[in-house]
């Protein structure tokens, strides 16, 4: 069923609604990094690295160069490493085990939870009683679409097996678990401002969070060549630093990442009540003839980074938006382990029924601080109606 193109176009991510009210204070603000000529790390990186650990309640927030970047320094931060296994859900971005290989380490994917998306915690306790669980020494769950995992059942797992923890919290600025916010609970955290998260920045930059001295010392020394003091290499590290830019930008930002998220809450009960009052919305986990919407669940505070859906005809779904002028996106489309360029991981098709399912079902829809309210009604009414 192919459509009309839509005569109100909704756009998946609209970035200049956000700069237009923000234009003042990021050219201030640039013009303050102009002004010192500090453009690697410096005073405007070191400025949001204060803010932003005060704002997740983390003695360390240590800016680097992307969120893969943050990835690999927390996994190396934490002494993960040569001949560690560390467990990782297979329905992420890539850099979630790219990140563990790039580490020295090697991936042992668990399966998800068909609700919520994220690692599912028996998955993970069947692969540490498995083969691959004797070398684990780290778990990496990923707080995905904005939701954290749950995070009492894993931290109990590591715990009991003295697992070191590091959170994929790349699309998570804001969230928490049962009051900690997403950064704060493991032993370090990954967080990317890549331009489309909930808290951007003007190009690649990343954030390593964490409460322990040394993986800080330890991060902070890798991001910079392994360099503790000037030319002198301690151990090999890598150019991962954070620009004065950057760190410009995200000081603004950080003043108004609460206002944002609390927006996209908003807009996240918006959209539940728009397809239960059009009769759509399923229980789940898995959909028929409806939709199943995203859930909350217990002790998440959830920042909706993406608002994503479940549907039987999910393809021909996206097709129908797109003519309409409708914007979605499919995150992700084929699960890792069924990735070509991990296939020196030894798993297969069939292996992660969970994260397969969820790749051909799921559809994320816009979602955005300013997305209007009419715009949701023109999703949710062309959603209607490619179901009727
Ligand atoms: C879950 C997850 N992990 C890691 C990354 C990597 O971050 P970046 O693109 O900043 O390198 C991303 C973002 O793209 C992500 O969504």
């Amino acid at each position: 069923m192919v459509g009309e193109p839509s005569p109100k176009p909704v756009p998946m991510l609209d970035l200049k609604r956000q700069y237009q009210g923000l234009r003042e204070e990021l050219v201030d603000a640039l013009g303050r990094v102009l002004d010192t000529q500090q453009f690697i790390l410096g005073e405007q990186v070191a400025a949001f690295e204060r803010a932003a650990g005060e704002q997740l309640g983390v003695a360390h927030a240590l800016g680097c160069s992307s969120g893969t970047d943050a990835l690999w320094l927390a996994l190396a931060g934490a002494g993960v490493g040569r001949g560690a296994g560390v467990v990782t859900a297979p329905f992420s971005f890539f850099a979630s085990v790219s990140s563990i290989i790039r580490a020295g380490a090697r991936p042992a994917l668990a399966d998800i939870d068909p609700t919520t998306f994220n690692l599912s915690a028996d998955a993970v306790e069947a692969v540490l009683n498995g083969a691959r669980g004797r070398s684990v020494k780290a778990i990496l769950p990923v707080h995905l679409y904005g939701q954290c995992a749950n995070w009492t059942a894993l931290a109990k797992l590591g715990r009991n097996r003295g697992l070191v923890l590091v959170e994929d919290a790349a699309q998570a600025w804001g969230a928490e678990w049962e009051g900690t916010k997403a950064g704060a609970l493991g032993d370090a955290a990954a967080f990317s401002f890549y331009p489309t998260k909930n808290l951007s920045a003007a190009g690649d930059a990343g954030m390593v969070s964490t409460n322990r001295d040394d993986v800080a010392g330890h991060v902070k020394s890798l991001r910079q060549h392994g360099m503790r003091q000037r030319y002198h290499h301690d151990e090999l590290g890598w150019n991962a630093r954070m620009d004065g830019f950057q760190g410009a930008v995200l000081s603004v930002k950080l003043r108004h990442i609460g206002t944002w998220n609390e927006a996209r809450r908003g807009l996240a009960a918006r959209y539940h009540t728009l397809f239960a009052k059009a009769g759509l919305a399923e229980a789940g986990p898995y959909p028929t003839r409806g939709v199943v919407l995203p859930r909350e669940i217990t002790g998440a505070r959830h920042v909706w980074h993406q608002y994503t859906i479940r549907v039987a005809r999910r393809n021909a779904l996206r097709e129908f938006l797109t003519v309409r002028g409708i914007g979605s996106e499919i995150y992700y489309p084929i699960p890792l382990h069924m990735q070509q360029a991990l296939r020196d991981l030894d798993y297969r098709e069939g292996d992660f029924p969970e994260a397969e399912r969820a790749a051909r079902e799921v559809l994320a829809l816009p979602i955005f601080p300013e997305l209007r309210e009419d715009e949701q009604e023109t999703v949710v009414t062309a959603i209607a109606e490619f179901l009727s």
